[in-house]
């Protein structure tokens, strides 16, 4: 079976990039993603291409070189999934904040209203494909709403989740590490479904890297990845209260046991806290889906990668507050960096959101400076948390395009975001217009302890 059309509901961080890589990898078929909300689209289908809605280094080259030649962007939903032969879905699956399963469970509101969609529109059969991380045996309550309220057309149900990393996207999607499949393998039409999207993918990636299994080892498989991931970084930043107390280095352990081949160097580096919009999401998903089947021990050795992150960001906040003489009030405390990670824009769960809050509680003045992040948005993630009238954030906390104005006079510099250039800045600099003492807190291991301890900075570094 040869595909022609793909439609991609969801044009966020995955959905967009994604398609953007199948659109330019695959020239003979059109790709066309589709979103409800109207502004992104527009965002995408910007004249000038670097104003494109999610920044991922190499991103916009890719969009300029396929848009409106195989690559399309639009708010008509309907004709996209008319069209298509294969539908991706690539909505949001936020944590719930409502009902059963509050503050745990994946949100599948915005899944259901694609699959009643699609079930509506659809005039032959489609292949649906899951791109969203979504709770195991999902595609079960998918299908159920495809075969009963539809017209009568055959639908298979894929699951592909999607393992690329913010910040790294475009390389993350034309080098995988692998390309995971599932589907029905018991069926001759389900084979052929699966076939038909290890064709697209197989375009550039190779065959051994393209794994296929059943539906629900491929939809738990995700969430299993990202358990596994956060859980490394939960690990090292327990080690680095530790070290901390101990005269240990982090890094230096880190090192010692990343070089163990059965425990491998990555995701071992300390920080002020994982953010990111999924591994939380995912792992609070996971905690919902064991305790439903009654398994506690295993949801409560999962639930501890999350309470250890929490503890991190606060014990990250407490030690400036303790360092800066117990009180930081009225004191101005620069942030450098918001969002979760480098080279992106996204500040979904950010560490540097829970900083701030924490030190606003405190009574801070809290100034940040972030080269991707705009002023709405730090302020719409204040907002979000509700802790005080959005008035207050807007009076308490001031956001500037210039790094050395974010540090003129502050009390404090906490690094947030592990962004290249702040490794760049003129310290000397920073430290002379900063009052005195000046204290630098490393959230990131960015900075070089011993040259900022000879500018004659007080230097704070997580794990050290
Ligand atoms: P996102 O919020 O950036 O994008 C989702 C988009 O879907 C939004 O633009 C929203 O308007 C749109 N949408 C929602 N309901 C819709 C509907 N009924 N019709 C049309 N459009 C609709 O989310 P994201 O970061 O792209 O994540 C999407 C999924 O991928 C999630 O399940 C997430 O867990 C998973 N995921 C994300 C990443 C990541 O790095 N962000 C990586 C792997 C997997
Ligand atoms: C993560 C996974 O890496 C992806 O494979 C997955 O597809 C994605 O989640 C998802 O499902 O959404 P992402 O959140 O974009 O990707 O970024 P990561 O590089 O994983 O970083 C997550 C957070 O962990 C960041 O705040 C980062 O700073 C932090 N981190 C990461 C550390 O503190 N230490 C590390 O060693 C690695």
């Amino acid at each position: 079976m040869k595909i022609r059309n793909i439609c991609c509901i969801g044009a966020g961080y995955v959905g967009g990039p994604t398609m953007a890589v199948i659109a330019q990898k695959c020239p003979e078929i059109n790709v066309t993603v589709v979103d409800i909300n109207k502004e992104r689209i527009a965002a995408w289908n910007d004249k000038n291409v670097e104003n494109i809605p999610i920044y991922e280094p190499g991103l916009s080259d890719i969009v300029a070189e396929a848009r409106d030649r195989n690559l399309f962007f639009s708010t008509d939903v309907d004709q996209a999934i008319d069209k298509a032969d294969m539908i991706f879905i690539s909505v949001n699956t936020p944590t719930k904040t409502y009902g059963i399963g509050k503050g745990m469970a994946a949100d599948l509101k915005f899944i259901e209203l694609c699959a009643r969609q699609i079930a509506r529109v659809a005039k032959d059969d489609k292949i649906v494909v899951e791109k969203s991380t979504l709770p195991v045996r999902t595609a079960q309550a998918l299908k159920n709403i495809l075969d009963n309220t539809g017209n009568g057309v055959n639908y298979q149900i894929l699951s592909n989740p999607e393992f690329l990393a913010e910040g790294t996207a475009v390389d993350d999607l034309m080098n995988p590490d692998r390309v995971l499949i599932g589907g029905d393998i018991d069926t001759a039409e389900g084979e052929e479904a699966i076939q038909a999207l290890v064709d697209i993918y197989a375009h550039w990636v190779s065959k051994e890297q393209i794994l296929t299994t059943n539906v629900w080892s491929s939809e738990l498989s995700k969430l299993t990845a990202n358990a596994f991931l956060a859980q490394r970084v939960s690990s090292i930043n327990a080690m680095s209260e530790l070290c901390e107390k101990t005269g240990a280095d982090v890094n230096e352990v880190s090192r010692a046991v990343g070089m163990d081949s059965r425990i491998g160097s990555k995701f071992l580096k300390s920080s002020v806290g994982f953010g990111g919009s999924c591994f939380q999401k995912d792992i609070l998903n996971l905690v919902y889906i064991a305790k439903s089947f009654g398994l506690d021990e295993v949801a409560d050795y999962w639930h501890q990668v999350i309470i250890m992150n929490d503890h991190q960001k606060k014990r990250f906040a407490a030690k400036i507050v303790q360092t800066l003489f117990n009180t930081v009030s009225g004191k101005k405390i620069a942030l450098l960096g918001w969002a979760f990670k480098k080279d992106t824009n996204d500040t979904r769960e950010s560490a540097a959101i829970y900083v701030a809050d924490y030190l606003l509680n405190e009574q801070a003045e809290i100034v940040v400076y972030d080269p991707k992040v705009t002023e709405e948005q730090i302020y719409a993630d204040l907002d979000y948390l509700g802790t005080r009238s959005e008035k207050e954030n807007r009076e308490r906390v001031t956001v500037l395009k210039d790094p050395y104005k974010v540090c003129d006079k502050a009390h404090a510099i906490a690094v947030l975001t592990e962004w290249d250039e702040f490794m760049e800045l003129d310290w000397q600099k920073v430290y002379k217009a900063m009052l005195k003492p000046a204290f630098l807190f490393d959230g990131r291991r960015l900075l070089d302890r011993k040259t900022k301890e000879e500018i004659g900075f007080e230097f704070y570094a997580i794990g050290s």
